[in-house]
């Protein structure tokens, strides 16, 4: 059984509301994005072909593949738009003494 362990990402300072910024945790590239609805952790690489979705764009709770212009629902990761078909995974967030945390709960999984 995979235990969540959260991890610090970056500073809540250094992202401002409305922003995305990349990092990485591990072996994972991670985007997070600070929505007015809170804090929310991806993958950073798109599932339909390869690309960094910190590379494109990110408006309220969507963000758009800069490759072939998928759209994600960065709250749960479901597909807005194709052509994409798979979800983006998404990591359980939280805010420790003003640092966003992320969890991977299975970081040995691909
Ligand atoms: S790589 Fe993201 S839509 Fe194709």
């Amino acid at each position: 059984m995979a235990e969540e362990s959260f991890k610090a990402a970056m500073p809540v300072a250094e992202l401002a509301p409305g922003r995305m910024r990349s990092c990485r945790i591990g072996e994972h590239e991670i985007v997070v994005c600070h929505t007015r609805e809170g804090v929310f952790a991806l993958d950073n690489v798109c599932t339909h072909a390869f690309a960094r979705l910190s590379e494109g764009y990110f408006r309220g709770t969507r963000i758009t593949c800069p490759l072939h212009g998928a759209v994600f629902d960065v709250r749960d990761g479901r597909v807005l738009g194709g052509p994409a078909t798979t979800a983006l995974p998404t990591h359980p967030t939280r805010i420790v003494d003003g640092v966003i945390e992320v969890a991977l709960s299975s970081p040995d999984a691909s």
